[in-house]
Parts: structure tokens; sequence; C-alpha cells
């Protein structure tokens, strides 16, 4: 683990406090609030889902591969995702930018077409819905907040 994934985490939340306020956090509750049963949260980064999740929710697991955000996310206890643009100049400046952002966002990927990568992995998307990130640099801004389950 490198000094810059300390960092990272360390200034994750400072980082994306301008954006929350400016409408994910809106997002976050609106969708995390829905959440029931057995959950799974892939990614939790610092934890900034965990005030949102509700009664209705049995089982909690969160992945989370960096050290540093973990050490963060157990100070807290106690996706929403932004993706790759459909404006396709706007995805090419993302694939521009994708070598640089995977290492200063610490393996964060600006490029991805999360809802068609979920549903290539079986997951039936009951929803999604567009918006962009209000205040993030413009090749992370397309969001989308959904629903998906697996098929039964
Ligand atoms: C953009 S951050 C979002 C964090 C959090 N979900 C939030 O809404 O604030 C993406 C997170 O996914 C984690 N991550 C990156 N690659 C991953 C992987 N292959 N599996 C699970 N998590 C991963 C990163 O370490 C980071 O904490």
């Amino acid at each position: 683990m490198g000094v810059w994934g300390h960092i990272f985490a360390a200034m994750y939340d400072r980082i994306t406090r301008s954006t929350e306020t400016a409408g994910l956090g809106g997002h976050r509750e609106a969708l995390i609030g829905t959440a029931s049963g057995d959950v799974l949260e892939i990614g939790g980064g610092t934890g900034a889902n965990l005030p949102f999740y509700g009664e209705g929710v049995r089982t909690l697991t969160i992945t989370e591969p960096e050290k540093p955000m973990i050490r963060r996310l157990e100070r807290r206890i106690g996706e929403l995702e932004h993706v790759r643009a459909e404006d396709p100049k706007l995805a090419r400046l993302q694939d521009r930018m994708q070598p640089v952002n995977v290492r200063v966002a610490h393996g964060c990927h600006c490029n991805r077409s999360t809802p068609e990568n979920i549903r290539a992995a079986g997951f039936d998307v009951a929803q999604v819905d567009r918006d962009t990130l209000k205040h993030a640099p413009p090749f992370i801004r397309p969001l989308v907040v959904g629903v998906a389950g697996s098929p039964c």
C-alpha cells in the first residue's frame, strides 16, 4: 500500500463533500433507504452509505479492497456509482483520463458502463436513473442510481 492510498482515503470525504451536498447525498438517501434483506455493498469506501440503511436490512456485507478505506469505514460504523458517459465525446475524454484517474483515485475507473456490466453478470437491472455529480470534474460527472437483483 503506497502513501497515496492513505492520503486518498484520508481526504476522500473532504473531496466529495460538495458533491454530496449538491445531490449525491439525496440519491443515497432515496436509494439506500429502499435496501432490504441480505445486502451486499461492493466498494464501500469510507462508508458514506451507512447512515442511510434502514431497518429492513437483515445483514449487510461490505467489500472494500483498500485497507486505509476500511479503517475509515470501521471508524464510521457506529453505489451509486459514477459511470461511462452516454455522450460519445465525454466518453472519449473518460477513456483518455482513465490511465491517470485510475492512479490518482487509487483504482477508480471513470469509463465503465456499470449498468451494462451488471446486466452481463446476469442480474436484472430493474431501474436506472441518470444524473450528474455536480462540482465533480467533468469526466467523473455521469452518475447512475439504480436497483438490480438476481433473477429468481
Ligand atoms: C468511487 S469509490 C465509492 C465509495 C463508496 N461506495 C461511496 O459511495 O462513497 C469506489 C470504491 O470501490 C473500491 N474498489 C475498487 N476496486 C474494487 C473492487 N474490485 N472490488 C470492490 N471494491 C473496489 C475502491 O477502493 C473505492 O473505495
